[in-house]
This record gives C-alpha cells, structure tokens and sequence, in this order.
C-alpha cells in the first residue's frame, strides 16, 4: 500500500516537472496566448499555428510579441506580433517609416525588453531558449542595426578583426575569417580606410559583413541595402542567399520591393505595429494585386473627367488611383474578359477622348506596398474584420 501510494507521488511529480514536454505532445505550445483578430486570415493562421505549437521546424518564435514606450499604458510600438521563421527562410518585414519594424529588430537583438509577449529560438535539441540566451545555448545571432554601430577612427580590417575576437574566432583563423568576408562583400578598396571616409552604402557593407561573422544561425538585418549602389546590392543579394541556402534563417527590413521580391521567401507587411499580410510575394500579388492598373495620358487641355465617365460606362468597379500632370491612373478589378475588353474600350475611343497613349499593367509588388502603408490609423483589435476579410485599402495619389 505505501509503495503505491509512493509510486503514484513520484509519478505526478515527474509529470508536473515534464509539464512542458505534456504540451507538446499534445501539439500545444509551451506559450500561453491568444489570436488577435486582425482582419487577414494569413496573418491569424500564422498565429494559430505558433500557438498550437506547429512549429518544429522553426528556429525563430515569436508569440503574441508587444512594446510600448512608455509603460504598459504608453503608444504600442509593436502589437501582437507571432511569427515561426524556420532555418533556410529569408523573412521580410515591410512597412512604412514608424511602423514598428526597429522596434521588433531591437526586441530580437535584446537592445530593448518586450513589454508582453515572447520570443525564442530553438536549440539544435529542440529546447526553446530566450534570446538573451540564445549565444550561450549554441545559436549563433548575426545582428545589422538600421543605425550603423562603427567606429568612425577604426578601419575596416580593425573593425572585422575587433569582432573575431569577440567572436572567440582563433588568432590564427582571423585574417582567413576577415579576409573572406572583405571578398564576399567586396570591401576590399575600403578596408584599409578609417570609417569616417565611407560612404553610407560601404559603412552598411561593412555592418553587415559584421553580422555574418561566425556563420550565424539567425541573421537580423534592419535595412542592410540602405544606401548601396544597384551594383553592391545585387553582391549583398547573392551573400545572402548563400547563407539562406546554408540553413541560416534571415529577418530583413527592406524598403526595396525589388530587394523582397529577390530575396524573401515569405513577408508581412506592417501597419501602425501590426501584421497586415503574411505570405510568399507572389501569393500578396495575386491576393491583394488582383486586377489591372491602367494609365491614360491625355492630351493638354483635354478633359479627365471623359475618361473617367467612359472608363465608368464599361467598368463599373473602376477606380481613379490619382493623377499627375496629365497622366490618369485608375485600378480596374479582374473579371473575365477584363483585358481583352479594356484594350477594347481605349482603342475605340482613343481619339474621341483625346488619348495619347495608355499602358496596361498587372499590380506589382511596390502597388500592395503603397495601398497598405496609405491606410488611415487602422484600429485592429478595436475593430476587428472578418476573418477572410478582402482588404481594399485606400490608393496614393501618384
Ligand atoms: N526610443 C523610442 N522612444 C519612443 N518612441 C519610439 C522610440 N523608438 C521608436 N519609437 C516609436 O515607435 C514607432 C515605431 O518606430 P520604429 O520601430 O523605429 O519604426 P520603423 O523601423 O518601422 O521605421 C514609431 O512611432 C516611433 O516614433
Ligand atoms: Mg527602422
């Protein structure tokens, strides 16, 4: 009799000490949250699947993840965010100026404290560690801040030789490791010159190459293109997709669509410190670019107005996106024969209505960009859409 009841006391108590590894199993997070509504239905999956812990094979983990300067009651910088970014991933984060991307950066970095929320990586054993923690459980994180952290007196070769040690990177190894990523970047014309003689574009060539030292596990690089010329860019492109192919997770802030449509295998879009879309570039096309752009350039003189009217007759769910000089742009949604019968409608009355000449575009990836980042102060968790909800965000004038 008391070795059973012995035996059931030992047996709960390694249950409640392996409570942990119970969640597991039992597909639930070791995370306590909740899903924001947030009116996109990728972004709430994305949610869903962080907290219903589906994210084994993620390196990154970022559950319901908060900041407010401020206090608990300041602005939010950062709402709600969940993210799972798994190894071999190049994750995007867009938006406009403000809107929270730094501000997740420095959260990552552990520059500053969540002030609600988690954020983790996973150990090579599967173990979830926070990231202050992250170096001495063996995951190695490469960090570019958007404001370059050099020294204006040190080199280049001073600067990358500096951090190998701090690396732990063997003496004999630094000018093999230094000299490599000189190369990889092509910093080679520079690293011998102060800082303080760089350019904005070579300083954020040398930041990053900073990043990468010790063939990190996670990369976080807050603008790291910011300034480069097209032809160091496409250099830095092809770095990291070096690292991306090698198994590193990478986070990058962007304000190059070009950039994310080369580099990112999924990206959000942030608004007012909230995921606004979540997906693959090609998916945010297709689901948020739906449709056609069309512009008309007209005649001196001639009326915009006639334009609008004709374009109104036949396309009822036509929308004047803005005008510049004499250039009209309008967002015509996608229906059957819609191509076809717009190449139709200006053809015939190109002349009646003063037409120059019109282009017919599908919307790129910069169209989404610039239709999420014009919305007007979105309230999400005040008022929440419909889980499939159709964005139709507002147009700039262009
Ligand atoms: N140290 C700070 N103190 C107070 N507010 C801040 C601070 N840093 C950023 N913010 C505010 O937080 C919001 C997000 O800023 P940030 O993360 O830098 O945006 P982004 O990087 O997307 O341009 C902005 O409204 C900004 O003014
Ligand atoms: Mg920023």
């Amino acid at each position: 009799m008391q070795l059973a009841s012995q035996g059931t006391v030992l047996l709960l108590l390694r249950v409640l000490v392996h409570w942990d590894l119970v969640q597991r199993a039992r597909g639930r997070s070791a995370f306590q949250g909740t899903v924001t509504p947030c009116g996109d239905s990728d972004v709430e999956s994305e949610q869903m699947r962080v907290l219903k812990g589906r994210t084994g094979g993620d390196l990154l983990v970022l559950c319901n993840l908060r900041k407010s300067y401020g206090g608990r009651r300041g602005a939010e910088a950062v709402r709600d965010v969940s993210l799972g970014v798994r190894r071999g991933e190049c994750f995007g984060l867009l938006g406009a100026s403000g809107a929270g991307k730094s501000t997740t950066f420095k959260m990552l970095s552990g520059d500053i404290a969540p002030t609600a929320g988690h954020a983790v990586v996973r150990t090579s054993s599967g173990e979830d560690v926070a990231l202050f923690s992250a170096g001495a459980a063996g995951v190695r994180i490469g960090y570019c801040p958007q404001q370059d952290a050099l020294d204006e007196l040190l080199t280049g070769w001073e600067h990358l030789r500096y951090y190998c040690s701090l690396c732990g990177i063997p003496k004999q190894h630094i000018p093999e490791v230094a000299g490599d990523l000189v190369r990889r970047l092509q910093l080679g014309a520079h690293a011998n010159q102060p800082v303080a003689t760089y350019s904005g574009g070579t300083k954020r060539k040398l930041s990053t190459a900073l990043a990468l030292l010790g063939r990190p596990d996670l990369l976080l690089l807050d603008e790291p293109s910011s300034g480069m010329d097209p032809c160091s860019k496409r250099f830095l492109w092809r770095v990291l997709t070096e690292e991306v192919l090698e198994g590193c997770a990478v986070v990058l802030t962007s304000h190059s669509m070009e950039e994310c449509e080369a580099l990112c295998t999924r990206l959000t879009i942030m608004v007012n410190g909230s995921f606004r879309c979540l997906g693959s570039p090609q998916h945010l096309r297709d689901r948020f670019g739906a449709g056609y752009v069309v512009r008309v350039a007209c005649e001196e003189g001639s009326a915009a107005r006639a334009v609008s009217d004709c374009l109104g007759l036949h396309f009822p769910d036509v929308r004047l996106q803005g005008q510049r000089l004499n250039v009209l742009e309008y967002h015509v949604p996608r229906r059957r024969d819609c191509l076809a019968d717009l190449f139709r409608v200006l053809a015939d009355n190109k002349t009646a209505l003063s037409i120059r000449h019109y282009s017919i575009q599908q919307p790129t990836l910069e169209q989404v960009f610039i239709d999420f980042a014009a919305e007007p102060q979105p309230t999400p968790r005040a008022a929440p859409g419909p889980a499939t909800s159709s964005h139709r965000p507002h147009g700039l004038p262009v």
